[in-house]
């Protein structure tokens, strides 16, 4: 009777858990946090929960199987990795409540303090919901100095798509791409306080076909860096500041060889920011810098609207010495300004510092209109070792070596191949620039 009992029992459970696995197989496409026991308050660690939903996701066959992380909570995330390649085509991490990294370093412990969130190896990943990302970098801002962590770190993505988040006080860089392609992200805000150090807003290397538009971005540290390996980058509608504007570079450190190429900027603005568009390359270094385009760009009491440095040099760090200014350089050329208007916090609107012996070749620069923010303040231009073309720009870039070789001003904008946006099902209910790799 007893054996009865239990073989009855043993068989009630072992169909109760063959249903729930079927279910979760072949039914369930939305993956809750909460159903894999995150707590959701703040302060409880819900890393595992996010793993196990992850996991599942991940692991589920059905198009576009969806991670949701709801409404209204905060979920304490110690430093976690989403891992790839996930068995669908398309995933989904649906962020509409928000995460928040722990509130003391100690969470690092025993590894490498560099990153918090990490989604690596991923195909077809969108990641969106309007949730918040905090990396409460504050902690790291007063604690220490050396590594600090990236708040959101993507690797190795192909066809990922970020969209509506709101990420804020990373330790450091907020957003950094790397080793992907066919990236977009887009209607996004990164905030951090103008005093924060080294908290870039996004951050590429090894990339290529990436899409960055319609974003708000200020941290303090850069609005967007392009670093070694970058190419095919479009930038569209992103409003900088405050921080230290759109980059390229920093390039060439200790004799590398680095290269950014087919960038195009457009339509965006720059708001009380150290620098507007800048190329920043080390002495020594080898690689180029070409085919990038402006357009459309607006400032707004920016300290350096222009700036092109081949002799950057980081705080704390020597400028490369040698005999006669005879060093390597990281090639610059093809690079075109236009249909740029604003003002200038500094004498110096337009910085041109370009290296004897490399210099700067086909600049290109017309219909530019940047006056003083002080009214009626004189400004002025300031060119060493650069060549190119002007047409209508103030203050005049007399400076610029004409006579130098040049693109016709009229050449058509760098071609960016365009990323195209995959679908996102609706889902009910509710719904200084290192990389570790
Ligand atoms: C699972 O999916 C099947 C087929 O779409 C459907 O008939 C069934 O009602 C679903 N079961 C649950 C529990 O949603
Ligand atoms: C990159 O991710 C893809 C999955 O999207 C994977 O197949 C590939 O092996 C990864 N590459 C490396 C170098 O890990
Ligand atoms: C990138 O997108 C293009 C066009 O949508 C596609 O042909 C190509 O295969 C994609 N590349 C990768 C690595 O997914
Ligand atoms: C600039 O890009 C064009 C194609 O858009 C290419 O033909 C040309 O070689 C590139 N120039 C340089 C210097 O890379
Ligand atoms: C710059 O100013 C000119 C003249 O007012 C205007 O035609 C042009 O649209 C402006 N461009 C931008 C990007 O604001
Ligand atoms: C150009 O760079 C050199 C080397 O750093 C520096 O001494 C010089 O002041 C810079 N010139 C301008 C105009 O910024
Ligand atoms: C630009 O103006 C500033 C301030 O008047 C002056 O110090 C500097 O020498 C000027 N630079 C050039 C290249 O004229
Ligand atoms: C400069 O870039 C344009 C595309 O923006 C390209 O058509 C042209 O070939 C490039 N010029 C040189 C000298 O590479
Ligand atoms: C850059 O992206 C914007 C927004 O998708 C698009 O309108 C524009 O055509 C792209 N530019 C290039 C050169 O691909």
């Amino acid at each position: 009777m007893q054996s009865l009992f239990t073989i009855l029992f043993v068989f009630w459970v072992a169909s109760c858990c063959s249903f729930r696995k079927i279910l979760t197989a072949t039914n369930t496409t939305t993956f809750n946090v909460i159903d894999y026991g995150a707590v959701g308050d703040g302060l409880t660690d819900d890393s595992q929960a996010f793993l196990k939903a992850w996991k599942d996701m991940c692991e589920a066959t059905q198009s576009t199987p969806t991670l949701e992380v709801p409404l209204e909570k905060t979920f304490m995330l110690k430093p976690l990795s989403f891992n790839g390649p996930c068995n669908s085509p398309t995933i989904h991490f649906q962020l509409e409540g928000n995460v928040v990294a722990p509130k003391n370093t100690d969470a690092w412990e025993g590894q490498s303090k560099d990153k918090w969130i990490v989604f690596i190896n991923t195909d077809g990943l969108i990641i969106d919901g309007g949730g918040q990302i905090d990396g409460q970098g504050s902690v790291w801002w007063d604690a220490c100095k050396g590594k600090l962590d990236i708040a959101l770190s993507l690797h190795n993505c192909s066809n990922l798509q970020l969209s509506g988040l709101h990420h804020l006080n990373s330790g450091r860089n907020h957003i950094s791409l790397s080793d992907c392609t066919n990236t977009s992200i887009s209607s996004i805000s990164i905030v951090a306080p103008e005093d924060s150090p080294n908290t870039d807003g996004i951050d590429i290397c090894r990339s290529t076909n990436i899409l960055i538009q319609d974003s708000n971005i200020g941290t303090g540290d850069d609005c967007i860096a392009m670093n070694d390996g970058t190419s095919y980058i479009n930038i569209t509608g992103v409003s900088c500041g405050p921080g230290h504007g759109i980059s390229v570079g920093s390039l060439g450190e200790d004799g590398a060889e680095e290269t950014v190429e087919q960038v195009i900027v457009h339509d965006c603005s720059f708001s009380g920011t150290q620098n507007g568009l800048r190329i920043k390359t080390w002495q020594g270094g080898s690689g180029y810098v070409r085919n990038i385009s402006y357009d459309q760009i607006t400032f707004a009491n920016t300290y350096n609207p222009i700036i092109i440095d081949q002799f950057y040099v980081d705080r704390g760090r020597q400028l490369y010495v040698d005999e006669g200014n005879q060093a390597s350089a990281v090639e610059i050329s093809n690079i075109t300004y236009r249909d740029v208007n604003g003002t200038s916090a500094s004498e110096t609107a337009i910085t041109l510092n370009c290296s004897m012996e490399i210099g700067c070749n086909d600049i290109i620069m017309h219909t530019i209109n940047i006056i003083s923010s002080t009214p009626g303040a004189y400004i002025n231009t300031s060119c060493n070792n650069a060549h190119g073309k002007v047409t209508s720009v103030l203050p005049s870039v007399s400076c610029l070596d004409v006579s130098g070789s040049a693109e016709v001003p009229s050449s058509p904008p760098v071609e960016v191949p365009s990323v195209t946006p995959l679908e996102v099902p609706s889902i009910s209910p509710s719904d200084e620039n290192e990389f570790y790799f």
